[in-house]
Formats: C-alpha cells, sequence, structure tokens
C-alpha cells in the first residue's frame, strides 16, 4: 500500500515537471480581449471528444465544459416562472435539497397581462437573479408561442394572442434575465401550438402567417432582446422537427435574423444525426427521455450528437466545420455568463423578489366585469363573506409540467383574504367542489391535505347555505395545474369549467346575487353564468404572492389595471382553429386554415362578439379619451407620424390605463385583418389628471408579409389610427396616408 502511493506521487511529480510552469494567464482568460479571440483561443486548445462532449448533455440539465481547461459546464433550468428545483443527476427525481426554494413569480400571461414593459424588466432581473444565485447559466425561459386556440394546454406559460404585445414584452424580458449573466433560451421554436401530438404533428402554415403571427415574438427576442439561446420545438415543419429544422433555424434564424447564440434543443426533441449536424442544432439536451413519463438512464453516450457523430468524423463521413461552429457558439455563451469575472452574484427568495412577484401580479390580474361596482369590496357594508371553491385553498406552483417549483411559500386566495380583511368582516369557507387533491408533482409535495369525501351534492348544499348567509360571495374556481388543464403534455377538452363549476356558479347566483367570481387560469373558460354574475376577475396564476395580490384588487388597495392580452369566445367555435376543424389536427397533420386571423383578428373578421375582447379590462376609476391628432396626415415610405391622445381620470381615484394603438389598412391588394394592435402604453393617472399619449409608427406599423416577394410590404393609401381602451373600445380614430 505504502509503495503503491509513492509510485502514484512520483508519476504525478513527473508529468507535472514535464509540462512546464504557465505563468501567463492564456488568452481565453484574458478578458481584457475580444470574445472572439477568447472563443478561438479556446477551441484551439480542445480535442475532438472534449468538443463532443460540449454539445450534449451529461446529466438532466446540465452539460460539460473543458474540465481539463477550467471551462466550467452549463447548467440550464426550467423557467419561466421560478427556479425548479434540482432533479437527481440522471433521473427525474428530486435531488432532495434544501437550498433549491424560489420565489414564484406569476405566470407569463399574467406578465404580459401587466401591458407593462417595466413590469418585464423587472421580473426578468428578479428570476435572473434567482437562477444566478443557483448557479444556473442557461434560464429555460421565456415561452412566446401564439395563443392560437385556448385548449392549448401550455398558454399560460407564454404571452397571449397578438404578436406585437409577445414582442414587445418578451424584449425586457429577456435583458432583465441577461444583465445577471444568465442566457435565455426563449421557447419552443416554432410553431409549437398544441400539446397533444407535440412530438409527431407537422404544421403546415402559409408563409404570410408564419411571418406575421407567429415568428414576430422570437424575431424581437433575438434581435432586440440578444438572446443568448433559443430553443427548438417538439414538433415538426416542413416534415422536420423543428430542433434540426433547415428552414427555420438555418434560413431563418441564423440568415435572416443574424441569431449568434447557441440552438438548444427541446428535452428529447432531437431525433437524426444528420439533420441535428447540418440543421442548426447545437446542444442535444434530454433524448432518451419524453418528459417524466419514462426515462431511460445514463443514454448520453447514445445521443444523437455524442457517438454517432463522432463516429461520423472518424470514419471521414462529416467534417468538423458544424462542430467547431457549435463549439464556438456554446464557447460565446459559456464567456457571457459562467466565464464573465463581472457576473454579478444573484440572490434568491429575498424580499425584493417577493415584492417584484406582488408588483407583477397586482398589474397583471384584470376586472372583467363590475355591474353596480360590487368591487371593491365594501367593508363598512360588508360582515359576513363567504369564500368558496378549491382554488381558494389549493397551491398552484406545483404541477403543469416543466414550469413546476418548488416555491418558498404560496398565500392562497383565503389567506390572503383573511390576512387583509381581519376583523373587519367574518369570513367563512365552503368548498363547493373538489377537483385535483393531489398536490405532488415529480416529488415536490405541497402537504396540503385536500381529499375531501363528500359528495358533489353535499358539497353544493354547504356552499350555497354558506353563500345565503353571507352579504357578500367570492367564488374562486377555474382550471389547475392537472392534465388536461392548463397543463404540459395534454390540451384541454372542452371550454367549460371542469369538476361541474359551472351547476356551482348558477346555484350560488341563486342563493346571493352579490357574487364576485375569481377565475385562476391561463386560459379563456365558458361562462355560461354570465348574466347571473355581476362581477368577475381573472385570477391567472400568481405565483406566492397570489392570495395577497387578489386580496389587493377585491378589497381596493390596488387598482386594477390588467388587459386580456387574448380573446375570451363565447363558444369554442367561435375561435378559428376550432371553427375550421383544425385544433389539435391529427397526430401527424396540422394545417393552420385559418391564417393570419388568429384570436380578436378572427373574431372581428366574422363579426363575432366575444364574451370579453382582447385587451379588454376594467378599473375601479373611469378614463375619458380626447381626440387623436396626428402631426402629419401623410408619411413617406421611409418617414414617420406621431399620434397623441389626451387622457384623463375622470373617477375619484387613482389608477393605471392601458391606452391601445390599433391600425387598420383602409384599401389593400391583400385581405388584412380588420385592424391590429401597433401601439400601448401604460399610465398612471391620480384623479382629475390627464396625460398626452403619444405612438410614433413608420412603415413597418402599416406592413404585412408578401409571401412571393418574401418580404414586408407597405402600400401607398390611407390607415385609419384607431386608439381604445380595449381591441372593442375604441375611443378616437384618425385617418392618415402614406404616399
Ligand atoms: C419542455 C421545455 C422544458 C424542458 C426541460 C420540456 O418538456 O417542453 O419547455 O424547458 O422540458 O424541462
Amino acid at each position: 500500500m505504502f509503495k503503491k502511493t509513492l509510485l502514484i506521487t512520483a508519476l504525478v511529480i513527473t508529468a507535472t515537471v514535464s509540462v512546464k510552469a504557465q505563468s501567463k494567464t492564456p488568452v481565453y482568460l484574458d478578458d481584457s480581449k475580444s470574445i472572439q479571440a477568447r472563443v478561438e483561443d479556446a477551441l484551439s486548445r480542445m480535442n475532438l471528444q472534449e468538443k463532443i462532449n460540449m454539445i450534449h448533455a451529461q446529466s438532466k440539465f446540465s452539460s460539460p465544459g473543458v474540465p481539463r481547461l477550467g471551462i466550467p459546464d452549463n447548467w440550464t433550468d426550467d423557467g419561466p416562472h421560478g427556479i425548479r428545483p434540482d432533479v437527481l443527476w440522471d433521473q427525474w427525481v428530486q435531488a432532495g435539497q434544501t437550498n433549491d426554494s424560489c420565489m414564484a413569480f406569476p405566470a407569463l400571461t399574467c406578465l404580459a397581462a401587466t401591458w407593462n414593459k417595466d413590469m418585464a424588466l423587472l421580473y426578468g432581473n428578479a428570476i435572473g437573479e434567482e437562477a444566478r444565485y443557483r448557479n444556473k447559466n442557461v434560464l429555460l425561459a421565456p415561452g412566446v408561442n401564439i395563443y392560437r386556440s385556448p385548449l392549448n394546454g401550455r398558454n399560460f406559460e407564454y404571452m397571449g394572442e397578438d404578436p406585437f404585445l409577445s414582442s414587445k414584452i418578451v424584449v425586457p424580458y429577456i435583458k432583465g434575465v441577461q444583465q445577471n449573466g444568465v442566457a435565455a433560451c426563449v421557447k419552443h421554436f416554432a410553431l409549437n401550438n398544441s400539446e397533444g401530438n407535440r412530438h409527431t404533428v407537422n404544421v403546415n402554415v402559409d408563409d404570410r402567417t408564419l411571418y406575421e403571427i407567429y415568428l414576430p415574438a422570437f424575431k424581437a427576442a433575438v434581435q432586440e432582446g440578444g438572446a443568448m439561446a433559443i430553443m427548438g420545438s417538439y414538433n415538426l415543419y416542413k416534415g422536420e422537427h423543428c430542433c434540426h429544422n433547415q428552414y427555420l433555424l438555418n434560413d431563418i434564424l441564423r440568415k435572416e435574423w443574424g441569431f449568434e447564440g447557441v440552438v438548444i434543443s427541446d428535452w428529447g426533441g432531437t431525433h437524426d444525426t444528420n439533420q441535428a449536424i447540418f440543421n442548426g442544432l447545437d446542444m442535444e439536451f434530454g433524448t432518451g427521455t419524453n418528459g417524466l413519463s419514462y426515462s431511460k438512464t445514463n443514454v448520453y453516450d447514445n445521443y444523437y450528437m455524442a457517438m454517432p457523430y463522432l463516429k461520423l468524423i472518424q470514419s471521414g463521413k462529416v467534417g468538423t466545420k458544424e462542430l467547431d461552429e457549435k463549439v464556438r457558439r456554446i464557447l460565446r455563451l459559456s464567456f457571457l455568463t459562467t466565464m464573465n469575472k463581472n457576473r454579478p452574484l444573484g440572490s434568491l427568495g429575498s424580499e425584493e423578489h417577493a415584492l417584484a412577484a406582488r408588483k407583477i401580479a397586482d398589474e397583471g390580474i384584470v376586472l372583467l366585469k363590475n355591474k353596480g361596482n360590487i368591487l371593491p369590496i365594501n367593508l363598512k357594508t360588508t360582515k359576513r363573506i363567504a369564500v368558496i371553491g378549491e382554488n381558494a385553498i389549493k397551491w398552484m406552483t406545483v404541477g403543469g409540467g416543466s414550469s413546476s417549483l418548488k416555491a418558498r411559500y404560496e398565500i392562497t386566495p383565503l389567506e390572503g383574504l383573511k390576512k387583509r380583511i381581519g376583523n373587519q368582516a367574518e369570513i367563512v369557507y365552503a368548498r363547493g367542489y373538489v377537483g385535483d387533491t393531489t398536490g405532488n408533482y415529480n416529488g415536490v409535495i405541497t402537504g396540503q391535505h385536500l381529499g375531501d369525501e363528500r359528495s358533489p351534492a353535499e358539497l353544493i348544499k354547504e356552499a350555497v347555505e354558506a353563500a345565503r348567509k353571507a352579504d357578500l360571495v367570492i367564488f374562486v374556481g377555474g382550471l389547475n395545474k392537472s392534465d388536461h388543464q392548463d397543463a404540459e403534455g395534454t390540451d384541454r377538452l372542452s371550454l367549460n369549467l371542469p369538476y361541474d363549476q359551472d351547476k356551482l356558479i348558477t346555484e350560488l347566483a341563486k342563493a346571493n346575487k352579490n357574487l364576485v367570481v375569481v377565475n385562476v387560469s391561463g386560459n379563456a373558460v365558458a361562462m355560461p353564468w354570465i348574466n347571473q354574475v355581476p362581477a368577475i376577475v381573472q385570477g391567472w396564476f400568481l405565483g406566492s404572492e397570489s392570495g395577497n395580490a387578489l386580496a389587493g384588487v377585491l378589497t381596493g388597495d390596488v387598482n386594477p389595471s390588467g388587459k386580456l392580452t387574448f380573446t375570451f369566445p363565447v363558444k369554442l367555435s367561435d375561435n378559428g382553429a376550432q371553427a375550421l376543424g383544425e385544433f389539435p389536427g391529427s397526430k401527424t397533420e396540422v394545417t393552420y386554415k385559418e391564417g393570419i386571423y388568429v384570436g380578436y383578428r378572427w373574431a372581428e373578421e366574422h363579426k363575432i362578439k366575444p364574451l370579453f375582447a382582447f385587451g379588454h379590462g376594467l378599473s375601479y376609476t373611469t378614463f375619458q379619451y380626447g381626440n387623436v391628432t396626428v402631426d402629419s396626415k401623410s408619411m413617406t415610405a421611409s418617414g414617420k407620424v406621431t399620434l397623441s391622445v389626451n387622457v384623463k381620470n375622470t373617477g375619484s381615484r387613482e389608477g393605471e390605463e392601458v391606452v391601445q394603438l390599433y391600425i387598420s389598412d383602409l384599401k389593400s391588394s391583400v385581405p388584412r385583418p380588420v385592424k391590429e394592435l401597433k401601439g400601448f402604453e401604460k399610465i398612471s393617472l391620480k384623479p382629475g389628471e390627464q396625460k398626452l399619449v403619444s405612438f410614433t409608427v413608420d412603415s413597418t406599423a402599416l406592413s404585412f408579409f408578401d409571401a412571393a416577394k418574401h418580404q414586408w410590404v407597405a402600400e401607398p393609401g390611407d390607415f385609419a389610427a384607431l386608439i381604445g381602451a380595449a381591441s372593442d373600445d375604441i375611443r378616437t380614430k384618425t385617418v392618415f396616408s402614406l404616399k
């Protein structure tokens, strides 16, 4: 034993001596050099095996750096609503750490509903700080797939139906994340608009629709946000999986948009070595697993971009040019993140992050209806409140797929209301219905005991009795994060609320006319009881601060200012994809026959009155819009016009309003939507105060994508500028022309 140790020591010493001590910093560590020089230097020191290692995973969420050169591993993590807790190295099982609980931020649907770019920056920075603190350098977020149908299970992770709005919100989110030395990996590129057949479905979409509806938010993420990474989606386009897709990745992303960052596969989204080599993929993750339902372990050497790629190179069948390009891009990302010496240290679960989560939730909650001003709750006259519904007591941060979290805490709506109202009124709670009682996702357990053996009739009876005796009833229901609701991997089966909530709400409305319905969801739901319910609030999934934020809006501490980012149709067939029988399509094909007519574009084209329109959201105060003025009645192709409108708070309390600009092409050679969002501004006004809101637009706001010419075209002629408080509430308009 003794001898052996000696021998080893001797060997080590010999080896060290033969290496020759280096006193100079290698170029790749000298941060006064350009990143390009450092990348080339590091690349030149790597051997073939090290390069191959770098382009695929070594564990569920990490890929190797170069240990020999001190280049750190890359650590990814979900995203997008908080930093996901760690699983074991090679298993979908919780690592059981005690230091990985995060602040849960509101879902991206809520962020977008703030219509506030400052909130997106606040969000991105806070989640970026949490990622940094947890030593993750690639955040698998944000998601910007367009809301094409209210049945898509994953809409809650995205930013709604409008490409312009998503483009404006995604940019500050990315900047906020990346200023922490963490790469944002915007996802899922592209056309991942349903969950059911996501691994097998080939999306057929015409070029105009692709460019006008489904690509703009990704383009903004890349070109304006400077996203360091992008995730390929599971589905196919033109017959190729999107993680290695010639058209999307090489032609559009890299050639047209000049993307220099890293393309990362979705987990298990790689299917072919040859395509992966040549069609734009840089990093392969999750192969051999399909998320959580099955999971082979230790397959990393068999990844499409591992041994199979290495063998092709060694046998001379492919060269190393593509490999070097991939490694260059990954190294560049490392120099901007893990190897950036100026990278801040990050923070986790701080008070600032709680305040950020709360502020975003406050601004995103949407007051949909408030007949007779029954909200905010009048605590002088309301002495007994019945809170009813499972979502008043259920944790929502656990479940729903990869965005599931291990939150430090989550204030439920009932807790929030009790805390806020204290002894100003008595609060009684009745369950009303039993939905999902599991409280467990992938080993993260809420610890809530939600089981209830009573029959639906007994639950309704108890709830109705409580409602009858109360001055005010607050029903908190909606969807949850279990399968076929707001959850990854499955789509919803119906627009209606699950667990017979429609019946319960109808009974409650009969028992007490002072009924407030809070809908917790990331999707539109049908409201067959709408005429019986005076007040409706869209509550989203609000994260750790849920209950506090809802209580703030319901009691009037916070004046609601959120606006819908997607249309609430009355019925499913009022949605284009559904009307044309193209959602979700077959297992292998779906055709976006509705084309550019998504969301409000469809409703307006077909003169369908929605339940609640895109952009809709009420306040506890009122706003009066003056007449829009335009600085010039005509503009040239390279010119601009500025549209201005005075908005005044005519109510008695301070409030925020989202002033929306829509453009309508009055005569065009191609069919165009009735109008399209091209500007918005959120302003805060004290009672009686007024502000001038101005929008400057250039010809991009007037253009459509001409597929034949493959370019954006603004046709000379007249355009209407429509300014208002919602897509169906235009208050003032003017006309100008493009020369
Ligand atoms: C999801 C991605 C996620 C990844 C890693 C996939 O199933 O589609 O959005 O980032 O898993 O958890």
